[in-house]
């Protein structure tokens, strides 16, 4: 008993164009198109297309029925995110409207409901960048896209349900822990009742932890119950490297029967900023982070779970990272569920940059700071919430207002408010800073109080550097390449060195796109580490180099090994990113060097580069050019080795895919990177050529079939359709097909 979920992400009716009428005529689909959520208004091209292409309102149409025995229920409909405004209707009946693309929003259809027969929801999607939602209002560096972006369900309720749970660990470093849970009740009859709250802890093997119950009379249409357990024996730390997670149910009993029952999850830990640096479990963790937009090629936000989990596990298992920052807005929660499983710390902030609007648009920003926090307290992984506009000015009214809101909500996490000037007045806990000075400077960052310009240190974190001031792609030239790896590498090091910066975040993951005003006016910004498809540029292996070589061993050389690459030729000097103890050069067969990583120069990171500045190969132009291989050391133990031809020849067109199985029914996806090749194994950066792409069976394209290798390689995400068998991708250029990739749907 309790509560059913009913998914409304499949056979919803689409159409470019809204009219009043079709609030009415629910059965006219004329113009209409059958979709999937979810979904994205228009897909667009990859680059150099028009940003006022998806700035449109739109009608979304969705017929469904709701069973006669649910008749004495409460029936809600649950939107994750629609972008940028929402107008609902149902049977005709106007039910209210959303402000903001980023966060959730619901509604009660009860009294409208036609049971045991079709009703039909109708959803005014306007996705124009309205001036009077946050973050618009004058120019901002990314897309927001538009449509039915995330996923919408029923839910089917009894008449006393509950609203929300927010779990609040305590006595986390003690043998014996605590847990407090506030139970928020909505009652929709007016007649008082009785009932027992229940609530349990479990691990998710089922193993019991704790218990309380609580007798409640219910006056009124909403209250909250708190509940507490105590003297909880056995539990787990929730850490970055076991991130020990335990279910909290919590149950309405009337008569001894359930009649709603809801969980949520709950790590057990402490963290805290200080002006020491940031204490995760009392421990001293430095933060290492990036910055990651939710943006996808052709379909901008509209990726389901799969893809937000993905992104989560790159971060954390790719680069090595210890944190994210969901700039600048809530993301998906798929993609905090992922960073709650796995151990990625979390920086979430309110949608915003730069602009503050008028009176009307800051209510809309602090409602965000509610509707983020009470969608997002109890991931363990969340550590701080930013309650500031992206680089905003100060506004001492509205930002007291929002920590106030945020310290109302969640006492038990900090406040930070990402800014960009010096000296701004500091109404959160942390002062979260983007610092780029090192584009100007050599210094990499600035001692925090050259910045906020308080006469002592205060909990003070880093929130971008490099982005703009230095944007390169993955098939830039090598020299560039070099300086933007080096970047990231001095920052680092920097942040590592000076204990009152609790750590350091790059601009940024992901290249992501954005209007004309910003990036190469193509409408992408090449700020990422990784390009769109999350393809790694070498900065990746900064961030990737930086764990134990036990894990994970690491050689990257940033080079492409080749005479005529660099100005006056040459390969020198080569850094090489790696974790390894030493590497070895070979040259024609023979060591040419042997060198280990230069701890001097970066004396904070754990695993600093090796910077190869000789090496016994006659570097001259027009000189002979023979082919390479490099060893790399743990101890005496060869752990990894790399090998460049001499003479790079497209060789083989590999296919590879993230998942082999995906599950039918509501949309599942999966991506799959092809890469040119030469002879030794290595992706050949200036390789263009067309690929085209078949697919068969229950699968299908996302973005065009046909597109051209960008630097050697290019990803695709292939979406399911709903139904259970295979899908199979073939690709092909002119030169070779790639290997077939086989995908159960299940
Ligand atoms: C910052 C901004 C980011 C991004 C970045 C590029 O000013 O917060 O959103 O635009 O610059 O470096």
């Amino acid at each position: 008993m309790g509560r059913s979920i009913i998914s409304l992400n499949q056979n919803w009716l689409y159409n470019e164009n809204f009219k009043d009428e079709y609030i009415l005529n629910a059965h006219d689909n004329d113009g209409f198109e059958s979709i999937t959520l979810p979904h994205m208004n228009k897909e667009i091209p990859y680059n150099y297309f028009d940003e006022k292409m998806y700035q449109f309102i739109s009608c979304y149409k969705k017929i469904f029925s709701v069973p006669k025995e649910h008749e004495n229920k409460q029936i809600y409909i649950d939107f994750e995110g629609v972008m940028t405004y929402a107008e609902v209707y149902i049977n005709g009946h106007y039910l209210g409207e959303h402000k903001g693309g980023y966060t959730p929003f619901s509604f009660n259809l009860t009294k409208y409901i036609q049971f045991g027969q079709e009703n039909c929801l109708t959803v005014k999607v306007d996705s124009r960048e309205r001036n009077d939602i946050p973050p618009f209002g004058f120019v901002i560096d990314y897309l927001t896209y538009g449509g039915i972006y995330r996923e919408v369900s029923l839910r089917v309720v009894d008449s006393i349900h509950i609203d929300n749970i927010f779990a609040k660990p305590q006595q986390v470093l003690e043998d014996r822990k605590g847990l407090g849970v506030d139970v928020y009740l909505k009652h929709t009859s007016e007649n008082p009742k009785k009932v027992l709250v229940k609530t349990t802890l479990t691990n998710k093997e089922g193993q019991k932890y704790g218990e309380a119950i609580n007798e409640v009379e219910i006056n009124g249409s909403e209250m909250k119950e708190s509940l507490s357990l105590s003297d909880l024996e056995g539990i787990q730390l929730w850490d970055i490297d076991t991130p020990h997670l335990y279910d909290v149910r919590v149950e309405i009993l009337e008569n001894d029967q359930v009649i709603d029952c809801h969980e949520t999850r709950v790590g057990f830990r402490s963290a805290e900023f200080t002006s020491k640096g940031f204490y995760l479990n009392g421990r001293r963790v430095k933060i290492r982070g990036l910055n990651r937009h939710q943006a996808f090629p052709y379909v901008g936000y509209a990726m389901p779970k799969r893809a937000q989990e993905k992104d989560a596990e790159i971060l954390k298992n790719e680069l090595h990272l210890n944190l994210v920052r969901t700039s600048h807005y809530p993301q998906s929660v798929h993609f905090l569920n992922r960073c709650d499983e796995i151990g990625l710390l979390v920086f979430e902030e309110i949608p915003g940059w730069q602009h503050i609007g008028d009176e009307a648009w800051k209510k809309v920003a602090c409602d965000n700071v509610r509707e983020m926090i009470e969608r997002d307290w109890n991931h363990p992984s969340i550590i701080l919430w930013g309650v500031r506009i992206n680089e905003s000015k100060d506004d001492h009214d509205f930002y007291v207002e929002s920590n106030k809101i945020a310290h109302e909500l969640d006492p038990t996490r900090q406040t930070g408010g990402v800014r960009c000037i010096r000296d701004s007045e500091l109404l959160e806990d942390v002062y979260t800073m983007n610092d780029f000075i090192h584009g100007d400077q050599e210094r990499a960052l600035r001692p925090q109080q050259e910045v906020t310009g308080i006469k002592e240190d205060v909990p003070y974190m880093v929130t971008e550097y490099n982005g703009h001031m230095y944007p390169t792609k993955r098939f830039d030239q090598e020299e560039r390449i070099n300086e933007h790896v080096l970047r990231h590498v001095r920052v680092q090091n920097r942040a590592a060195l000076d204990q009152s910066i609790s750590g350091a975040i790059g601009w940024c993951a992901f290249d992501y796109n954005t209007h004309y005003e910003f990036g190469s006016g193509d409408r992408i910004c090449y700020h990422g580490i990784m390009d769109m498809f999350r393809i790694p540029k070498f900065a990746a292996h900064v961030y990737s180099s930086q764990v134990s070589p036990e894990i994970e061993p690491i050689l990257e050389p940033v080079t492409l090994w080749a005479r005529g690459e660099r100005d006056r030729c040459g390969v020198l000097p080569m850094t090489v990113l790696t974790n390894c103890d030493r590497i070895e050069v070979y040259h024609l067969g023979q060591k040419v060097g042997e060198y280990t990583p230069d701890r001097e120069t970066y004396r904070g990171l754990e695993y600093p580069p090796v910077v190869i500045d000789e090496l016994e190969v006659k570097q001259d132009w027009g000189s002979s050019w023979n082919d390479l291989l490099l060893l790399g050391y743990v101890g005496d133990k060869e752990v990894i080795r790399k090998e460049y031809a001499k003479n790079p020849i497209a060789t083989e067109l590999i296919a590879e895919v993230d998942d082999t199985e995906l599950n039918s029914g509501d949309m599942d996806v999966t991506r799959i990177l092809f890469k040119m090749v030469d002879q030794k194994g290595n992706i050949i950066p200036y390789i263009n050529e067309i690929l085209s792409l078949d697919i068969e069976g229950m699968g299908k394209i996302i973005g065009p079939k046909e597109m051209a290798l960008i630097g050697g390689c290019i990803g695709v995400w292939i979406k399911t359709t709903g139904e259970v068998g295979t899908i199979k991708v073939k690709a092909r250029c002119s030169r070779f097909e790639a290997n077939e990739i086989k995908v159960d749907v299940r």
